[in-house]
């Protein structure tokens, strides 16, 4: 835990007392540094600004008086809050200057003393904003950690497509209707999911995420309904399951078309009356969470083929968001790389800098039939096996070359025979590698040493490469 939590007096909280006057500023510091606190004091305003611009992260509590010669309480308020937002502010005023703490308090002085100061009072009003500013200070941390993680700038895209769909979770988030996303295996389903609920009401709650494909049939309806002990063979205690868990957050039922029919209706009676029992079991419980669906299946062919029930299918098919395949939107591709050159660098400690255009360019024309999550991978490997800071097409795994520029469609003209088919296919690979027997080999899936005999007889022939 930051050591800011840590709210017990006797944790170091960091204050700064600016005071011109010695004896009160002196009778403050000892107040507080007698109770554990780590305290700086100054006699003007200027050094004292100075002092909290340079350790702005990490100081805790200002506390100044207002009237001092030069600078003044309430330029030591607005240049603290400059300088961060979050640290507390105590004004210390005399009686005859109320009007100035209305006014400081408006400017956003957390709170203010009059003097003379009574200690007991002055170390009960530090401890309990020093307790606040910690707090504030955990929550926005851990808040910009979770959208750092789920919020939009993780889903990387600038395509009109992808800025739609994230315009339409928006709006759709603050909805707490049930979503099915849809779209090919490494699009993103997972990350969308997440994200509807980090933009919901349910934000605070819990994510719950189940695979549907990943657990077997009997398993998943205990894990999702839960099961009172002694249900069924091997049920010893109560189970309480996902849909309870949940409580009001957000049930992500991934691969929802691998769903068996039989759990299928089961789930659609949930759906439907908000309410279920633990297997087993008669309690009823109410459902009061969220559900967002995914699939990579065409759920409308599952149904047709007798493998989806047609009214689950309408049940979760009300707010539906297609997530585009990467070939379709390839001008997030050069995005997308440079995301993940980042990320990559970060994570193997290597600082590669970019790839050269010809890399690039290969990578955009590449069809990405595992989508995002393939070129993730790609990512990686390109990022740890990169000797320079440069990645050119010399690093590229082969199977994306061979994937990438394995020529399509060869003609045969009537009348070849196999001997000449096999020489014609050389030939093509030949000039498509540039030459290079090792990767020709590779793509025409013969060891490299037929090659090199092949070839010899070709060139024997008259044949030059
Ligand atoms: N737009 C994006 N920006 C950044 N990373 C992404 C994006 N889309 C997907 N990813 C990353 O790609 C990987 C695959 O994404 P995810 O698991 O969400 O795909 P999926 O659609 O659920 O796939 P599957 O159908 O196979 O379960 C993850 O590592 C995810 O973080
Ligand atoms: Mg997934």
């Amino acid at each position: 835990m930051a050591k800011h939590l840590n709210t017990t007096e006797e944790s170091m909280g960091q204050v700064v007392i600016i005071e011109d006057e010695s004896e009160s500023r002196k009778a403050m510091r000892l107040a507080l540094a007698k109770k554990g606190y780590h305290v700086e004091d100054f006699n003007d305003g200027a050094a004292g600004i100075e002092h909290i611009r340079r350790h702005s992260g990490d100081i805790d509590l200002v506390i100044t008086d207002l009237r001092m010669p030069g600078t003044d309480g309430l330029t030591v308020l607005r240049e603290t809050k400059k300088a961060n937002e979050e640290i507390g502010i105590i004004l210390v005023t005399a009686f005859a200057s109320v009007d100035s703490a209305v006014e400081a308090m408006k400017l956003g002085a957390d709170d203010y003393l009059t003097k003379p100061i009574d200690l007991y009072e002055f170390r009960a009003r530090v401890s309990k904003l020093i307790t606040n500013t910690s707090l504030n200070r955990e929550v926005a941390m851990l808040q910009s950690r979770l959208d750092k993680q789920y919020g939009f700038e993780n889903i990387i895209g600038k395509s009109a497509v992808m800025e739609r769909l994230f315009e339409k979770v928006r709006v759709v988030a603050g909805t707490n209707a049930n979503v099915l996303l849809l779209g090919e295996s490494g699009t993103g389903k997972e990350l969308f999911a997440n994200a509807l609920h980090q933009h919901s009401q349910k934000k605070g709650q819990r994510f719950l995420p189940i695979n549907c494909a990943a657990i077997p049939s009997e398993i998943l309806e205990s894990e999702l309904f839960g099961h009172e002990r002694g249900a069924f063979t091997g049920a010893v205690t109560r189970k309480i399951g996902k849909f309870e868990l949940a409580g009001n957050g957000t049930i992500f039922l991934d691969e929802i078309g691998d769903m068996n029919l039989d759990l299928q209706a089961k789930l659609l009676r949930v759906l439907e009356n908000r309410e279920f029992t633990r297997v087993g079991g008669s309690d009823m419980i109410r459902i009061q969470s969220r559900f967002v669906f995914a699939t990579n299946r065409n759920l409308m062919e599952e149904v047709r083929e007798g493998r989806f029930r047609e009214d689950l299918y309408y049940r979760i098919n009300v707010v539906t968001l297609q997530i585009p395949p990467l070939w379709q939107r390839k001008e997030d591709i050069p995005l997308l790389v440079k995301h993940f050159l980042g990320r990559f660098n970060e994570d193997h400690g290597k600082s590669v800098k970019e790839l050269d255009p010809a890399a690039m360019k290969a990578l955009c024309a590449y069809a990405w039939p595992g989508n995002i999550r393939e070129l993730r991978n790609v990512m990686e490997h390109l990022v740890i096996f990169c000797k320079g800071d440069r990645i050119t097409r010399e690093d590229f795994p082969e199977y994306l070359e061979q994937r990438e520029d394995r020529p399509r469609s060869v003609t045969i003209p009537v009348g070849m025979t196999m001997g000449q088919l096999e020489q014609e296919a050389i030939r093509q690979m030949m000039a498509h590698c540039g030459n290079n027997k090792t990767r020709a080999a590779e793509l025409l899936d013969i060891s490299l040493r037929t090659l090199q005999r092949k070839v010899k007889e070709m060139e024997e022939q008259g044949e030059t490469f």
